[in-house]
């Protein structure tokens, strides 16, 4: 059943309720039978994320009976919220949401469903009650950060000090908690393994960037064995500052490792400067369509839709491999 005529209604109110810094969309036409979607989508801070919005806009086009109104929330969860209250408010027939961190979404979901839409969760998980949302669509990050350290113990066994440095993703987020919880019980089980320093890298190059040339102006030359990025632009920020102070990475120097195996970070990884790259798929446009035409049908979702992950190094990957991958 779709919501046109509610919607319509709405759509004309909506000058005064649009969310600041999202762009405007077409209204739908009252006797148009497309399924209407909301998505809240963080931002644009990766490779990843530029690739999985351009997955959503593709999976909820016209031509597979979508009309999408897709909002950017600039990195704000305040900005998701408001998106979400649109939708609300426009009677979409479906919320998409990929949440910026796990936690402060309880009020607003307990809004949708007495509203009446189904919402979704993508690619970060929520820290609420589950009977708020249809289900989760993404990757196990606990998982991915294992597979990182699993390499990494048998890399370095054998070594009498391992020095490392721990460039997070955002604080809260569900990549960022599940990639440090790997890491972290690593540094418990490797009594020779040091951290030197935690720093936010915000999933950005820049950030990145700008904690790691911190940490080297106020520390002279310390010895690096390891930095574990939670994902590719952090890794590509991390080492332009490390080359800047004279560090060599890869073979023989230090070793990257690093979360979403882009085109991007994989080159980077061909190239040899970063040592490890653990896959992490952001086209979950197909797989969220998925479940709404599950939805439409009525039939039953699991808890949860994971993807599937695996690890490249340098000898992994070749330049007519990387041109093949979709993101
Ligand atoms: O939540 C997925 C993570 O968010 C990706 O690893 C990262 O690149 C993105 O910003």
């Amino acid at each position: 059943m779709r919501r046109g005529l509610p919607l319509l209604l709405a759509l004309l109110l909506t000058g005064l309720l649009w969310v600041p810094g999202c762009r405007r969309q077409d209204p739908p036409t009252e006797d148009e039978d497309l399924i209407v979607v909301g998505v809240s989508q963080v931002g644009a801070e990766s490779d990843w994320r530029v690739a999985c919005s351009e997955s959503m806009k593709a999976a909820f086009s016209e031509e597979n009976g979508y009309r999408l109104l897709f909002e950017d929330a600039q990195q704000k969860q305040e900005n998701q919220i408001l998106a979400i209250r649109k939708f609300i408010q426009l009677g979409v027939d479906y919320i998409v949401l990929l949440p910026i961190v796990e936690e402060g979404w309880e009020s607003v979901l307990l809004e949708a469903e007495e509203a009446g839409i189904p919402v979704i969760v993508a690619d970060r998980a929520v820290d609420a009650s589950p009977e708020l949302y249809e289900t989760r669509v993404g990757s196990d990050f606990l998982a991915e950060g294992e597979m990182a350290t699993a390499w990494l113990e048998e890399k370095f066994a054998g070594r009498s000090q391992v020095s490392v440095i721990h460039i997070q993703g955002t604080p809260g987020s569900t990549a960022q908690v599940g990639r440090t919880a790997a890491l972290e019980a690593a540094l418990d089980r490797n009594w020779n393994w040091t951290l030197l320093a935690q720093m936010d890298g915000d999933f950005t190059q820049a950030k990145s960037y700008e904690v790691m040339t911190n940490f080297l102006a106020e520390n002279h030359s310390p010895p690096i064995d390891l930095v574990y990025c939670e994902n590719d632009n952090e890794a590509f920020g991390t080492i332009q500052a490390l080359e800047e102070y004279g560090y060599v990475c890869g073979a023989g120097g230090v070793t990257v490792v690093c979360f979403d195996a882009t085109r991007n970070g994989l080159r980077w990884c061909m190239d040899g400067r970063i040592s490890l790259v653990v896959e992490c798929d952001p086209l979950l446009g197909p797989l969220t369509a998925q479940v709404i035409e599950k939805l439409e049908a009525g039939e039953a979702l699991k808890t949860e839709y994971s993807t599937a992950q695996r690890c490249f190094t340098p000898q992994d990957l070749s330049e007519d491999f990387i041109a093949q991958r979709p993101y």
